[in-house]
């Protein structure tokens, strides 16, 4: 980073959003933010829904700071914290090593992050988010390599979304969580025909944030515990290999159940939290019925924890399939543009269905 002049040094990078297709829901360290089972999943096209940050870093900066959607957030929040130190750990270590690039590292930074869709209402705003912050930190203090791990520590799921296409984020089995990473299963161009439809039943807030939902469900649901234990470690295997297949149905299949073992787990915790509506029900009927007239499976939904629903399904058949979708569910009454169109791939995007 030049220092010769007192204008900041800014640097601007996107992050796109990942859906898992094998849920990650529970941690074994809160702190380092180490899950209680290893996930999958797809990351979007980097044009589609995403984070877009820019960091400006200058000696004239008192503190840190930082904006998000144009509104000023707390940057002692700890995993903010986290993630400046440890890129700053790692250009300082960069620098010991006798690499120029990294000047200036006691100089604070502005950060300025906007995310193009609804924030916090289960489209995944936290892992484009912290993926983007984390990578744009790095890129500004001229730090290199896998930055999954610092990722991980700003949102679990932002882990995946420093990868492009299929991607696993492996639990790890070591205390300092310096197993727990992201890795590449196969590219964005290994199956060019998979699409990804994004419905928007609601856009508000989730009421409950993934944070603290998931530590309701450690501390109080048996299915949760048997989930992570008994039934992903197959499934990792089951969907690695479905991938690696291009087999649509058994790739459908397994992310439809793992979505429901997930809201069900959400169901089995005391209290119980609910993030599906009843507009998510029904996509999922739809998407059962769609499968059954055609006697096999085309259509696959997946609902992070908000109502939204994630299909996946092949292009040939991205036509029809919102053709059915706009006639059971039409445009509001203000004609809001129903379709913006997206990938792994196509997303369609609708204010309220
Ligand atoms: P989501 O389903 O959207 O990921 P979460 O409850 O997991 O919802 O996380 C939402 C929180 O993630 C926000 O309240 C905010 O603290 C953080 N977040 C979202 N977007 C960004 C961003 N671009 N930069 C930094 N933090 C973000
Ligand atoms: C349902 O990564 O948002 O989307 O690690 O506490 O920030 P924190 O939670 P977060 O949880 C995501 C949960 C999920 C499933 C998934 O993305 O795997
Ligand atoms: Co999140």
């Amino acid at each position: 980073m030049p220092e010769d002049n007192d204008n900041p040094y800014l640097v601007s990078c996107s992050a796109p959003v990942n859906i898992a297709v094998i849920k990650y829901w529970g941690k074994r360290d809160e702190d380092l933010i180490l899950p209680i089972n290893s996930s999958l999943s797809v990351t979007l096209h980097q044009d589609q829904l995403k984070t877009t940050t820019t960091v400006a870093v200058s000696r004239l900066f008192k503190e840190d700071r930082l904006w998000l959607n144009g509104k000023e957030e707390d940057i002692t929040h700890p995993r903010l914290q986290s993630c400046l130190r440890e890129i700053r750990r790692l250009a300082r270590k960069r620098r010991n090593d006798g690499n120029p690039d990294s000047a200036g590292l006691s100089h604070k930074v502005h950060i300025c992050s906007v995310n193009n869709f609804p924030t916090a209402a289960g489209l995944a705003s936290s892992a484009a988010g912290f993926a983007c912050l984390v990578y744009s930190l790095a890129q500004a203090f001229g730090v290199e390599g896998d930055l999954s791990g610092i990722a991980r520590q700003g949102s679990g799921s932002a882990c995946r979304s420093m990868y492009g296409g299929f991607v696993e984020w492996k639990m790890g089995s070591r205390e300092d969580g310096k197993d727990s990473v992201a890795q590449q299963v196969e590219p964005e161009s290994h199956w060019p025909e998979l699409r990804i439809l994004v419905l928007v039943a609601s856009a508000k807030r989730k009421p409950i944030g993934s944070t603290s939902g998931m530590q309701t469900s450690v501390q109080t649901s048996l299915l949760l515990k048997h989930r992570a234990e008994s039934v992903v470690p197959r499934r990792m295997d089951e969907m690695t290999e479905a991938i690696r297949r291009k087999d649509f149905p058994a790739f459908a299949e397994l992310t439809m159940k793992d979505s429901n073992q997930f809201h069900a787990s959400c169901l089995d915790t005391y209290p119980p939290i609910f993030y599906l509506s009843s507009v998510s029900q029904q996509v999922i009927h739809l998407v059962h019925r769609y499968n059954r007239h055609y006697g096999e499976t085309r259509v696959a939904y997946s609902f992070d924890a908000g109502p939204n629903a994630v299909i996946f399904t092949s292009q040939q058949h991205v036509p029809e399939f919102v053709q059915v979708v706009q006639h059971f569910f039409p445009p509001d009454a203000n004609g809001e543009d129903f379709i913006k169109g997206l990938p792994v791939t196509d997303a369609v995007l609708s204010e309220e269905l």
